[in-house]
């Protein structure tokens, strides 16, 4: 068995893989600095897997649950196609001015349409039908996003889901009762697992990547 750190392994992929940009690699450390729970960010690493699905999936409509301060939005915004629209959401309106300045940095402002507010809420009365949805919002209510986004995904399209591992507590024997998120996060891969209506791949990448395609 191939023994390695987390951190050596991971200076090795972000050395192989397409180079930060500038105003990513900006966003990432602004975020280091000015925000609190700066570990909630995509990251080189993730960004970048976001960015090859994104392109993968070549979408014209892609909706995010949970912005946070935009890192992972301007990866899958980046590879929309021409006329594309990424509607994302997120539910604290102190997040608005510094997630907004570095889409206007990024020359992406007329390709991101960023709502403030409850995803639960603002989903229902969206009319778009989206060909790629990232669920990255609260870990409690995954399986309530699961049910909305489900309705406004073409057939054939791809719901990613993060964090689905959750640092390995999915698999714990015994889970707090108050651990809302692990919870949340089991709920929502058994839930899934059981659900006819999508294909699932489960990526171990980071705190684990699920995705899924609308059959
Ligand atoms: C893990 S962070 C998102 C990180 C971001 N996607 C990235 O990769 O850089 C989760 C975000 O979801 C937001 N959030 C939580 N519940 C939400 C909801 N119901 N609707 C919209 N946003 C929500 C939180 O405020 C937080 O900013």
């Amino acid at each position: 068995m191939l023994m390695f750190s987390e951190e050596e392994i991971d200076n090795y992929i972000e050395k192989h893989i397409t180079k930060e940009d500038d105003i990513l690699a900006e966003l990432n450390r602004q975020t280091h600095v000015r925000m609190m729970h700066p570990r909630m960010l995509s990251g080189h690493i993730q960004g970048n897997i976001l960015t090859m699905l994104s392109y993968m999936i070549n979408p014209k409509n892609i909706l995010e649950i949970g912005t946070y301060t935009g890192y992972s939005a301007i990866c899958l915004a980046k590879a929309l196609q021409e006329n594309g629209k990424l509607t994302t959401i997120e539910i604290n309106d102190e997040l608005k001015d510094f997630a907004q300045s570095f889409f206007d940095k990024a020359k992406l402002n007329d390709k991101i349409d960023f709502i403030i507010g409850d995803a639960l809420d603002i989903i229902p009365k969206l009319n778009i039908e989206f060909d790629m949805v990232f669920i990255d919002g609260e870990k409690s209510h995954y399986k309530k996003y699961f049910d909305l986004v489900i309705e406004k995904t073409r057939t054939g399209g791809f719901i990613i889901a993060d964090n689905t591992l959750w640092g390995g507590k999915v698999i714990e024997k015994e889970i707090k009762n108050n651990d809302y998120f692990t919870k949340g996060i089991i709920e929502f891969n058994d839930y899934v697992a059981n659900c006819e209506r999508v294909e699932i791949a489960l990526f171990p990448v980071r705190d684990g990547i699920t995705v899924l395609r609308k059959k």
